[in-house]
């Protein structure tokens, strides 16, 4: 039956004709993501724990293990493990180990972008060093001790992943020294593209060192935790820098090098978003309600509404790529900077259904606005100073608005997937059709990620 389902509705680009409800492919979509993600896992052959960028051999060789997009796929991974998943919890535990191995084959240079499947360094010519992926890693596992020491597994939580040590041995503190003795460093951005310093990058060296000073409070390591605290301050005040005022949003990377391969005059990139959501903030300067954070949002969504021949439709969410000078594979929208957006509104909406008070914005009380309209929702006024927490109603006509543009950007992914639930790196920017790299780990992890965020949005919404 729901196969069935699921195959008429990847014919059905446009016109879409009545459709079984998203709820029934969102459903169906969610065990198909999960098996295809892990089919990249520890392929034969190679190093256990190894987690395939995308099993694609040719145009583009995926066939690596990277270390950014590896930390980013078991964070999907370890949402399921804390669901109670055992077989996601296994794989944390391999991950662990593989990671290890990883870093001593890495050696000095932790930001050593990618590796071959065998677990040896790759050595032909790229873009390197890449650090976020350290910083990525950490705080992975950051997560993944806490919530170890939360179930009473402290001596595992020592011996593997945080011993106080030095020189390190354990995962989490080969990261956290690297990245606190490097974040000033200029690297290789995310997208493999240009040299400087990154937002991206820096904030994710920001919360490995700001939530590892935590942990290492935790765990009595209190000399590293001050120095890792103090370290995060200095990065927090370099995040600050990437404002514009003159544009209005973050800029992707400061003192860029132009590689004249990539030109990016905008500085407008998605990665900024990107990085606000691996931060899990609800305060401060990486939080997804933060107006700079929500207008840079608006002006990446916004550019891309004119460049793809996609976004004349509007019936779905905006197709999202990764910057507006794009031209990998021709320039597309991304499947995980389109689920990106979902997860950004699902987890705004579930932020907002807990909030206690919610005093607007004008940034704020626009983009709710503009939720309800995009998603024909109704909603009452929507003023700067309003405190919408205080108006039951309003509260509720928020969050619903909030959750039914997240839904717009799933119906997008849906109106793209494959028939048989596959998920590609890209879709077209005209034809709508998957490309580039096939069954892309990161693609299937932000789908789950967006996945996670709306059931706790959903379940934060019906106690309102
Ligand atoms: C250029 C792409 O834009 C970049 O994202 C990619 O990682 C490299 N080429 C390698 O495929
Ligand atoms: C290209 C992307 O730009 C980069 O971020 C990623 O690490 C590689 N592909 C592998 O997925």
């Amino acid at each position: 039956m729901m196969g069935l389902v699921v195959l008429s509705l990847g014919i059905a680009a446009q016109p879409r004709f009545a459709t079984p409800d998203l709820e029934v492919w969102l459903n169906a979509q969610a065990s198909i993501a999960e098996t295809k993600m892990f089919a990249n896992f520890s392929p034969p052959g190679s190093m256990p724990g190894t987690i395939l960028a995308s099993p694609s051999t040719h145009d583009p060789n995926y066939y690596y293990y990277w270390v950014r997009d590896g930390a980013l796929v078991m964070q999907s991974v370890l949402d399921l493990s804390n669901q109670g998943s055992k077989s996601a919890r296994a794989a944390m535990e391999t991950f662990v180990r593989f990671s290890r191995d990883n870093q001593i084959r890495a050696g000095w240079n932790l930001g050593e972008p990618r590796f071959n499947v065998d677990g040896s360094v790759n050595t032909e010519p790229w873009g390197r060093p890449q650090n976020d992926g350290p910083a990525l890693r950490a705080l992975l596992f950051i997560r993944f001790a806490n919530q170890l020491l939360a179930e009473g597994r402290r001596d595992y939580v020592i011996n593997e992943l945080y011993g106080s040590k030095l020189p390190a041995d354990t995962v989490i503190k080969e990261d956290l020294e690297f990245t606190a003795h490097h974040w000033g460093e200029k690297c290789i951005d995310l997208w493999e593209e240009v040299w400087g310093y990154h937002f991206f990058t820096r904030a994710a060296q920001y919360m490995a060192l700001k939530e590892g000073a935590d942990l290492a409070d935790k765990l009595g390591d209190g000399g590293a935790a001050t120095f890792y605290r103090e370290q995060a301050g200095f990065i927090e005040k370099e995040l600050s820098k990437h404002w514009s005022e003159e544009k209005d949003y973050y800029l992707s990377t400061l003192e860029m090098n132009y590689n004249v391969d990539h030109p990016k005059p905008s500085q407008l990139d998605v990665s900024v978003l990107l990085a606000a959501l691996a931060a899990e903030q609800e305060s401060g300067i990486l939080s997804l309600t933060n107006d700079r954070m929500l207008k840079t949002a608006i002006a990446v969504e916004a550019s891309f509404k004119t460049i793809y021949g996609l976004n004349r439709d509007l019936s779905t969410g905006t197709a999202i790529g990764r910057y507006p000078e794009d031209h990998y594979f021709g320039g597309n929208p991304w499947v995980l900077t389109t689920a990106a957006y979902a997860e950004m509104n699902l987890r705004i909406a579930d932020q907002i259904a807990r909030a206690k008070t919610f005093v607007l914005t004008e940034t704020q009380a626009a983009y709710f606005a503009e939720a309800a309209a995009v998603s024909k929702r109704t909603v009452g006024t929507l003023s700067a100073g309003t405190d919408i927490a205080a108006d039951r109603a309003l509260k509720t006509q928020v969050v619903t608005a909030l959750q039914a543009k997240a839904d717009r950007y799933l119906e997008r992914i849906r109106r793209h997937a494959n028939q048989d639930g596959s998920l590609s790196e890209q879709y077209g920017r005209d034809d709508g059709q998957m490309l580039s790299a096939r069954d892309l780990s990161w693609s299937y992890a932000s789908f789950l990620r967006a996945l996670t965020s709306r059931t706790r949005a959903n379940a934060s919404a019906s106690a309102l």
